[in-house]
């Protein structure tokens, strides 16, 4: 696939890095017209670890998470913020979650053993997925994880069945697809009725499948769960989708008499990749949600249950960057001017996947005005391989060290190999200090798996 046409009337914003605002990570700023980022040098650390490169603003993550915990608690005392794993993962994030005192969603046997590896407390893990195969789900049992996210009829019973092998109960949550369209990208969304995720509302489906779920040996219906897309902007559907999830529990209450304790909000908010994006704050999310929440439970005359939201991007994605170094730029007049970088799709396929939009600076111009418009383009042997998208940057030169914002989220973890591209290195920055969290792998990695 190709890149869309290049707008030509583009004009270049003249914007320096700092006055890209919500865009930027925590501690950035420019010295010496270097970027910066806790208190390290991009320049330097691009130097010492090599680039393609994630750099992640430490402070930057605590710093939402203890905004995500204070924004819930604060105006919803039982509540709890669960980090949505997929969206980045690593020994050293997961570490950071438990330090923060968040839950973890894990969608798969992988990021269970990540979590396992770092002794994060079990009891806090929540796992997700359509399609959990026996073994995960065996896995996640035996680990004693909080609550596994049921999707459908089929998994309860595969459950129900390994809980009863293993000799206990576990406490399950029941996925409902409140069908409520959220404002976002057709792939990212998930909560309307065409989705492959949960049990569907439809001709009551999800309600009649309550009595099995409720009959079914081994485990216990501890909550109720939603997720309504990802990259939401618009915060209403939140509030809609709460009227559906609360009436939905107060109609077990009343056929049933039994009290669903949890309701599980999902994640989704949506940051600020461009400097014109105006997405709503974790604030304000907390503000929606919680009201909702409590205006849903008096309405439907049901008791507060224990709120619970589940944030990915909203978490990592700003506090994360990626360095590259400029290797080719080809000027194509009348057409495109394409700065080329060490890395492209196998670091970040979000642009070429869904056209995302980011905000490239050059951190050794950090200070300059972005003065031309630019597709900063990969290595990789794709036309649609591109990170940055007709976007203004300061003048580039070969050997400049391209900085692209917000990176932080569903870049690494949805990264490649692509052409036998070796994944980047982690750096994790604060206080002057740049820490290796994982290293860049290597060729020898590549092969580590071919048998001889
Ligand atoms: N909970 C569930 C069940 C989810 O499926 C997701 C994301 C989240 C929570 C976290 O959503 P967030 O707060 O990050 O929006 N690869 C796409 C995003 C896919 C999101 C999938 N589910 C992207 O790069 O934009």
């Amino acid at each position: 696939m190709s890149l869309p046409a290049s707008d030509l009337t583009k004009q270049p914003d003249n914007l320096t890095t700092m006055e890209l605002g919500a865009c930027l990570p925590l501690t950035a700023e420019v010295k010496d017209d270097h970027l910066y980022i806790g208190g390290v040098d991009m320049v330097d650390v691009a130097k010492e670890y090599g680039t393609a490169l994630y750099v992640y603003d430490q402070a930057d993550l605590e710093n939402r998470m203890q905004t995500y915990r204070d924004a819930f608690r604060s105006r919803y005392e039982n509540s709890d913020v669960i980090y949505a794993s997929k969206a980045f993962l690593n020994k050293a994030a997961a570490r950071l979650v438990a330090e923060n005192g968040l839950c973890l969603d894990v969608s798969g046997g992988g990021e269970l053993a990540i979590a396992q590896a770092v002794g994060f407390p079990m009891e806090k893990v929540f796992v997700h997925g359509n399609n959990k195969t026996p073994v995960e789900l065996r896995e996640a049992i035996q680990a004693g994880v909080g609550r596994i996210v049921i999707d459908s009829r089929i998994e309860l019973a595969r459950v129900s069945e390994i809980a009863g092998e293993l000799g206990v109960t576990q406490d399950i949550y029941m996925r409902i697809t409140p069908g409520v369209e959220a404002d976002t990208h057709e792939y990212i969304r998930t909560g309307c009725e065409d989705s492959k995720f949960g049990f569907t509302m439809r001709e009551d489906f999800a309600f009649n499948c309550v009595a099995d779920v409720l009959k079914a040996p081994n485990v216990r219906l501890a909550g109720l769960h939603m997720h309504i897309g990802s990259q939401i902007f618009a915060l209403h559907p939140f509030d809609e989708a709460i009227d559906v999830i609360v009436e939905f529990a107060s109609r077990i209450k009343e056929t049933y008499g039994y009290e669903i304790d949890d309701i599980d909000v999902g994640g989704g908010l949506g940051i600020a990749y461009t400097a014109e994006d105006k997405p709503a704050s974790i604030e304000d999310f907390a503000e929606i949600v919680t009201t909702s929440m409590k205006a849903a439970c008096a309405k439907y005359g049901i008791k507060e249950p224990r709120l619970l939201c589940e944030p990915g991007r909203s978490l990592v994605a700003t506090a994360g960057v990626t360095l590259y170094t400029v290797g080719i730029l080809k000027t194509l007049p009348g057409i495109r001017k394409y700065v080329a970088v060490d890395g492209g799709m196998s670091d970040n396929v979000r642009t070429a996947l869904y056209h995302a939009e980011y905000e490239p600076v050059i951190a050794n111009k950090a200070g300059q005005p972005r003065t031309e418009i630019v597709t900063v383009c990969g290595k990789h042997c794709e036309s649609g391989d591109a990170v940055a998208l007709d976007r203004p940057i300061q003048h580039p030169d070969l050997g400049d060290i391209v900085c692209i914002f917000g990176t932080g989220a569903y870049c690494h973890s949805m990264a490649s190999n692509y052409n036998g591209q070796p994944r980047p290195g982690i750096v994790f920055v604060k206080d002057g200090e740049a820490r290796l969290v994982s290293r860049r792998e290597t060729y020898a990695d590549l092969m580590a798996c071919d048998i001889d």
